[in-house]
Order: structure tokens, then sequence, then C-alpha cells
């Protein structure tokens, strides 16, 4: 097979969203244990506006020109030693990098399967917020059913993808955002408590669990929220930082995380090793795609854009305008 031209996202250099255009590339045949995806569409995620300011540098192994972390498409060709999928399969994962690519070479082992019944246009909204969300409140801070579960910024694809994870589990999600729109937003997703995130929102949470606070809280803002956060946490609970656009540094009283007996915890997908993230894919595709086939869960789409708009999304997201999650189609 010889190389074929494809079209990708490409960052001239470092700067505003103008600095993205549409650009020519070229891609070789899939390696062994690869598969070669035509892709319907891209998400478009925070990590690609850092990338794009030049601030958040590709792992070794992916382009820093070419932004994008996710893709949902259909198998065009397998490479050697490949056993599970075959050309004209509906695929959907995450990659490390260069993922705004009409044409992506993926490990086998990391593609998941798109569910049924949904449109691949719309499934393409699915793989790094669900499988962050998941991965966050459910293999590492454990939440369970009867719990209260805090999701800050609910109307993001993160956030929005937890609150029907949560509510799928018999979990009671409570959310905030900066934006009443976004709240009455997500109540419509079945959102228990939304709290508009002024100063003091940590008492809305204290009042609503009857003075016990959230047993989970996913932290998708950061430093801003920290004194909320403390004052929030029930006995026992579980603090996981997944995003921190409000910033990374602020102080914190360890006595109160002592007295409540609370952990806190971060994550990342982006730097796991391949290892790691074929677990999470085949743990996602056996646990959660079945949740989306059987519609106890649904794809948050904001909006569905032509790849050429793409300086446009970028703005879309950067200033914060976008419920759920925002596509790229090719
Ligand atoms: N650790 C990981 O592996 C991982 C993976 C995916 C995403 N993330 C991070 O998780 C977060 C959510 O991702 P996403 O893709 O769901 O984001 P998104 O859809 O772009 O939404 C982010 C939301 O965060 C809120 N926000 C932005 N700046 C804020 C600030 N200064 N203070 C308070 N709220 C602010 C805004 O919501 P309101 O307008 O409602 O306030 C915004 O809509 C991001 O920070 C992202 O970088 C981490």
């Amino acid at each position: 097979m010889t190389r074929k031209t494809i079209r990708v996202v490409r960052i001239r250099e470092p700067g505003d969203p103008s600095v993205l255009s549409i650009a020519e590339d070229s891609l070789g045949p899939p390696a062994p244990g690869q598969v070669q995806v035509r892709v319907t569409v891209s998400g478009v995620n925070r990590a690609d506006l850092l990338q794009r300011r030049g601030l958040y540098p590709a792992p070794e192994g992916f382009p820093d020109h070419v932004p994008g972390l996710e893709y949902a498409g259909v198998v065009e060709a397998v490479g050697p030693g490949c056993s599970v999928r075959k050309p004209g399969d509906r695929v959907m994962g995450i990659v490390a990098g260069g993922g705004c690519s009409e044409l992506l070479n993926v490990r086998e082992r990391e593609t998941i399967r798109a569910p049924q019944g949904i449109p691949l246009e719309q499934a393409g909204a699915i793989p790094e917020v669900f499988m962050t969300a998941w991965d966050a409140l459910f293999r590492q801070a454990k939440l369970s059913a009867g719990e209260t579960v805090l999701v800050h910024a609910v109307g993001s694809g993160v956030g929005s993808a937890a609150l029907q994870l949560a509510l799928a589990i018999g979990a009671r999600p409570i959310g905030t955002s900066r934006s009443a729109e976004k709240i009455e937003r997500a109540r419509e997703l079945g959102l228990v408590l939304g709290v508009v995130a002024s100063p003091g929102w940590h008492r809305a949470v204290v009042e609503f669990t009857a003075g016990q606070g959230a047993d989970v809280v996913l932290d998708l803002v950061g430093a801003s929220y920290l004194e909320g956060n403390l004052a929030s946490l029930a006995e026992g609970a579980r603090w996981i930082v997944v995003g921190v656009p409000g910033g990374t540094r602020g102080e914190i009283d360890l006595r109160r995380l002592m007295d409540r007996r609370a952990s806190l915890r971060g994550t990342v997908l982006r730097s796991r090793s391949p290892e790691e993230k074929v677990l999470l894919a085949r743990a996602f595709q056996d646990q959660v795609v079945p949740l989306f086939e059987r519609g106890e869960i649904r794809p948050v789409v904001d909006a569905i854009l032509p790849v050429e708009k793409v300086i446009e999304a970028h703005r879309r997201l950067e200033e914060n305008r976008t419920f759920g999650k925002l596509l790229l189609r090719w």
C-alpha cells in the first residue's frame, strides 16, 4: 500500500485560532497491530487550544503541528496481525495527538466499537469526555449508588458525561456552572441540583445534602474552587482533579482534609502508557458502550461544524460558549 494524500488541521505557529488551517499531509499504511480509520468527525478539546498556543506539546511520536485527541470513523484497512477489526467497522477512540486528520492509523486494541444505533457523527462526542468521566468517577473515585457527586462545569463535555454516568448507576449529581443557562440545560439531562458558581456556592451544596457534603467531587475547575470544595466534602469524600482552567495553585487546610478523612488525587488520560490505554478502551467498550446502546446515556453534541470552520470552533470553545461537545466533520 502506498502513502495516501490526506487533509489535516494544521497549526502554523503558536498563537490564536487564526494560526489554524487545513493542510495537505500524507499517511503510510497501517503498521502491524494498527488499523487505518477514515474519520467522520474529530472532537475539539481544551488540550487542542493549549497545544495551538504552544503550551501543551504533543507526546513523543505525535505531531506538534496537528491537534486532536479523538475521532469516530470507519475502518478502511487493517495492518498485519490485526484480528478484531475489519474494513467497514464503525469505531471511535482517543489518540495522544494528531487526531484532527481525515485518515488515522491507530492501534487496533485502542479502538472502541461505536455504539449501535448512534450515528458516527454523534459517536464522535463520546470518547474523550465519557472515558475521562467514567475512569475518574468509577475506576478512581469509586462513586457508588446512593452517593452524592459534585460535578463542576457541569455543562462541559466531561461534566455532562459525568452527570449522566452518575445517574445511570443511581448516584445523585449536583452541578455547578458560571452560567444559569447551562444549569437549565443540565437539568434537562437529569441534574438534581444546579448551583450557579458565585462566591459562597458551597453553601447550597452543604444545605442540599443536609450538612453532609458531597461524597465525590469531580473537579474540572481547580484552584478558584478550592475553598468551596474543601467546605463541600462529606466524611470519606474522594476529590479528584481533572481540569484546572481556574488555576493550579492554592492553599489547602490539611486539617479539613484530615477531619473529613477525605482523599485528593489528580488524573490525566493523555500521558498514559499504551498498555493502560488499551485496558481502559477494552473496559469502556464492555461496560459503557452498552449503556449508549440501551439509551441510558447519550452523547451531548453542542455543534458539528465542517472542518473548514476549525477557527470558529476553537473560538467557540475558548469563549466557553459550548454545552457538551464540539465536533469537526471531515
Ligand atoms: N485530565 C484529563 O485527562 C482530561 C481529559 C479531558 C478534559 N480534561 C479537562 O477537563 C475540563 C473539562 O473538559 P471539557 O472538554 O469537558 O471542557 P469544555 O467542554 O470545553 O468545558 C469547559 C468548561 O469549564 C468552565 N470553565 C472554563 N474556564 C473556567 C474558569 N476559569 N473557572 C470556572 N469554570 C471555567 C466553563 O463552563 P461554565 O461556562 O459552565 O463555567 C467551560 O465551558 C477541562 O479543563 C479539560 O482540560 C482533562
